[in-house]
């Protein structure tokens, strides 16, 4: 038996059904806000990526699923959405358009993950993305846009990890200090821990084994360091949170695996969720759009899981979809009235399905009754009757009056 690759799932019927209202709930919350739809291509040029997401994070190294298209050209298939609403920004000259432009997406995502709950190969994401700003209020409002669609979603045991990154230059001088800093305890650091002070001094803030986090404790943070325009743009981000209710927690060990971040940096988590406990996350990326050739130009965006929304939020009953009208045929003699009646019962409205397995009349009127059809006319030979599948009455009728009938929702008096 073929089945789906591993770490990709199949979404049936009830769970598109949820699907749809978690992308209603997107399209309304972020619609409302100015957000418009965007839709990129599922495949990219391997570089955008590289350049993009960055060469040394693990998602680069390890997780894109590249190809050669047979012509010689190395593809990527998306493992995010943020370098590629850049790409096509840039590429369609959207900085001419009134600033910011607000974009938001829900799409499939693929990396070559170790699949487990809550993390897949191929995973869909509402994302949003705001371009052309670097206001503080533009990372606020997008925060309180994922808390709203969360909240609306019905997501669980919330919590708002929130920090901020100031410059890469920023970065690159604390980084230098935090490197001395750990050299110089080396002793007590956990092998693993001391083999990568070099390549990545931040790793050990995520460090389990006590002796190093007991050094990490004490380590400088980033926050202290930033820049006065930096701590200025995030102390007003966090003003704007707290007038809006948004109760979040300082986090400034918060790391994201992707390279482009500056300044605010934030990421919801639900406690209903496992080890992937992230639900949805983001920030600014002021240069990323230079950085892929384009215009300076400052951005903020998050991007949030639809599976682990789905996982930490209640499940809701779905309902299955309204049959209004099951035509039934008893002979292949009413197929062609029985066909149009069913082309013309959609037009005016209504749901409406024809017998396609050819079974007896008991076998359809039962299987009428299986998916909950509300009416079933019967189109024979010598003419069509309808019957009333609530109350059981039936009687006899002429194909042209079997729709306003519904419409009407006769009794059948
Ligand atoms: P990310 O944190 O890599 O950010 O992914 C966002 C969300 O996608 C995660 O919080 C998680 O819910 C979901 N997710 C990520 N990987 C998987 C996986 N393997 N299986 C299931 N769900 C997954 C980004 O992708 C950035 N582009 C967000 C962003 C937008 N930053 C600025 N703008």
């Amino acid at each position: 038996m073929i089945q789906a690759p591993k770490g990709t799932f199949d979404i049936l019927p009830d769970d598109a059904a949820r699907r749809e209202r978690i992308e209603a709930q997107a399209a309304r919350i972020l619609g409302a806000a100015g957000y418009r739809r965007i839709e990129t291509p599922a495949f990219e040029a391997t570089d955008l990526f590289e350049r993009g997401v960055g060469e040394a994070t693990d998602i680069v190294q390890k997780e894109m699923y590249t190809f050669d298209d047979g012509g010689g050209r190395s593809l990527t298939l998306r493992p995010e959405g943020t370098a590629p609403v850049c790409r096509a920004y840039i590429e369609h000259g959207m900085h001419k358009l009134p600033q910011p432009v607000k974009l938001w997406y829900v799409s499939s995502f693929f990396r070559a993950e170790a699949p487990q709950l809550g993390r897949y190969r191929q995973f869909w994401q509402v994302g949003a993305e705001a371009i052309g700003s670097a206001s503080p209020e533009t990372d606020a409002e997008l925060i309180v846009l994922l808390a709203e669609l969360l909240e609306a979603v019905g997501v669980k045991g919330l919590s708002l990890s929130l920090t901020s990154l100031g410059t890469p230059e920023t970065r690159a001088e604390y980084r230098e200090e935090l490197r001395a800093y750990l050299h110089a305890r080396e002793q007590q650091l956990s092998p693993d821990v001391r083999s990568r002070i070099d390549l990545n001094p931040m790793r050990a803030f995520d460090a389990s084994d006590e002796a190093t986090r007991d050094v990490m404790r004490r380590a400088p943070k980033l926050l202290d360091r930033l820049a006065p325009d930096d701590a200025e743009h995030f102390a007003e981000v966090r003003l704007l949170l707290d007038d809006a209710g948004i109760r979040y927690e300082l986090d400034p060990t918060l790391v994201r695996g992707l390279d482009y971040y500056t300044r605010t940096l934030f990421e919801f988590s639900s406690d209903a969720l496992g080890a992937q406990s992230g639900v949805g996350g983001g920030g600014r990326y002021d240069r990323l759009i230079e950085q892929l050739d384009g215009p300076p130009t400052p951005a903020s965006g998050w991007a949030a899981g639809v599976e682990r929304m789905m996982l930490a939020a209640d499940e809701l009953p779905v309902q299955g979809d309204l049959v209004d009208l099951f035509i039934a045929l008893p002979t292949a003699a009413g197929v062609r009235p029985a066909f149009r009646l069913a082309r013309e019962a959609r037009r005016a409205g209504l749901q409406a399905q024809l017998e396609l397995a050819g079974r007896s009349l008991r076998g359809q009127l039962r299987h009428a009754d299986r998916i909950g059809a509300r009416y079933v006319a019967i189109v024979g030979e010598d003419g069509t009757s309808l019957k009333n599948m609530e109350s059981g009455e039936q009687r006899e009728t002429s194909a042209q009056d079997v729709i306003p009938m519904i419409l009407r929702g006769s009794r059948l008096v």
